[in-house]
């Protein structure tokens, strides 16, 4: 999945894979429960298109081997084992705070909302200055008591309060459009800017202008001086745009959020650990006109395929939950849905006219020495299938759970 040629796509190809889910659940009674980046696959498919033939990328679910065959889909499993089988990084906060709790719709399609996060903060301009400590943070963070891992409180925090925010924790989390004039030949008029590389180490997490090149601090007391030499590309003081993902965020998590206030046993959580990590940059590919085409493709497709009439009110992330009410009920109902879910993803990029039809993505800011903080801490990927489940997969595939 990690080769999605735009946000607009990567949202539709991941509501395929949440209606695979979906799929799989009611017509087998099958859970996935292992919803992870190397999970989601992109399927490029030959398809006709009046006498022509046309490339189709559709989303692809993978990996159904932890599946879990559920008797009855909305009945209690027999026997309580813990059911700790997932990619850590991925998994629902809930999950990982009741580890002997059945694993239900509601957790895989958390973990949907952690992949579209997962790929948005390392592909998008935003304003975490310090992804990896973001991903140590949100992604890799626990909180250990007994010996045993709960979730990060990052992640729990965002699950409850039903919003996103930078290191800092009153800092709203915002991603932003990479314009599209910013990008055809210069590879260094799009790189996220290197601004405060050299203290990018403490965990500090400013509101920075990504896609832009830092400038001198001198602003408006600059005005009627002599400028300082600026290029061409620098001389835009607009400000940036966001980019409507947070909009579709924003409203997955209002669902989120009314499912724990809800549903979820409260959890006390401490504060987990994180280290710094620079960031690094690599060059971005080119704009790619065929995205549009690509996205044509898909559009059809998913009209010429649309089910059901699920189409969930578009809400706003203002939405009051402190009260229970039907409303809430009714939101968090649809997060244990997954055509409805699906629809949401599909309406929010179909619908809106705000998607970026170009390549919005940036180059990956993952930084290059980034490795996965607690690995070890928390046990293997796969506690199922390395006790109980041996397979002849080679061990490469086992190891693909991100990047
Ligand atoms: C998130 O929501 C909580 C609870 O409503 C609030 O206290 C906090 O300030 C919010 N954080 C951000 C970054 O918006």
């Amino acid at each position: 999945m990690e080769k999605f040629l735009s946000f607009s796509e990567l949202v539709l190809l991941i509501g395929l894979c949440i209606q695979a889910h979906g799929q799989a659940f009611l017509r087998k009674g099958f859970l996935h429960r292992d919803i992870s980046a190397g999970n989601v696959l992109i399927h490029p498919r030959c398809v006709e298109v009046d006498g022509r033939m046309e490339e189709l990328r559709v989303g692809i679910l993978a990996d159904w081997e932890l599946a879990k065959k559920v008797v009855k889909p909305m009945t209690e499993d027999a026997a309580r084992q813990p059911h700790r089988t997932g990619t850590w990084q991925f998994m629902s906060a809930s999950a990982l705070n009741h580890p002997t709790k059945r694993i239900i719709v509601q957790d895989d399609m958390e973990s949907f909302f952690h992949l579209i996060l997962y790929f948005a903060i390392r592909f998008l301009p935003h304003n975490c200055e310090n992804v990896g400590a973001f991903m140590d943070r949100y992604f890799d963070g626990h909180v250990e008591a007994n010996g045993v891992c709960y979730a990060g409180e990052k992640k729990y925090m965002a699950m409850t309060n039903g919003n996103l925010s930078t290191l800092q924790p009153d800092l709203p989390l915002v991603f932003y459009i990479r314009r599209e004039t910013q990008e055809p030949h210069s590879n260094n008029a799009v790189q996220t800017p290197h601004v405060s590389m050299d203290d990018s180490s403490q965990d500090s997490c400013e509101p920075s202008n990504p896609g832009r090149t830092e400038k001198p601090a001198t602003g408006e007391l600059s005005a009627g001086l002599a400028k300082p030499s600026i290029s061409p590309e620098e001389d835009s003081e607009e400000p940036l745009e966001r980019h409507p993902i947070n909009a579709l965020l924003s409203d997955i998590l209002v669902r989120i959020k009314a499912h724990y206030m809800l549903y979820v046993p409260k959890k006390e959580v401490k504060a987990g650990s994180g280290h710094a990590a620079h960031r690094s940059n690599t060059p971005v590919p080119g704009t790619t006109p065929a995205v549009k085409a690509k996205l044509g493709m898909l559009f059809r497709h998913l009209r010429a395929t649309r089910t059901g009439p699920s189409t969930p009110a578009l809400s706003q992330a203002t939405h009051k939950p402190e009260v229970v009410d039907p409303a809430m009920v009714a939101l968090a109902g649809e997060l244990g849905d997954q055509e409805t879910m699906k629809a949401l993803l599909e309406r929010h990029v179909m619908e809106g006219d705000d998607w970026p039809d170009y390549e919005d993505r940036v180059p990956d800011q993952l930084p290059k020495n980034y490795r996965r903080g607690n690995e070890m801490a928390h046990g293997s990927k796969r506690t199922l299938e390395s006790t109980q489940m041996e397979t002849d997969e080679p061990p490469s595939k086992r190891s693909r759970s991100i990047r």
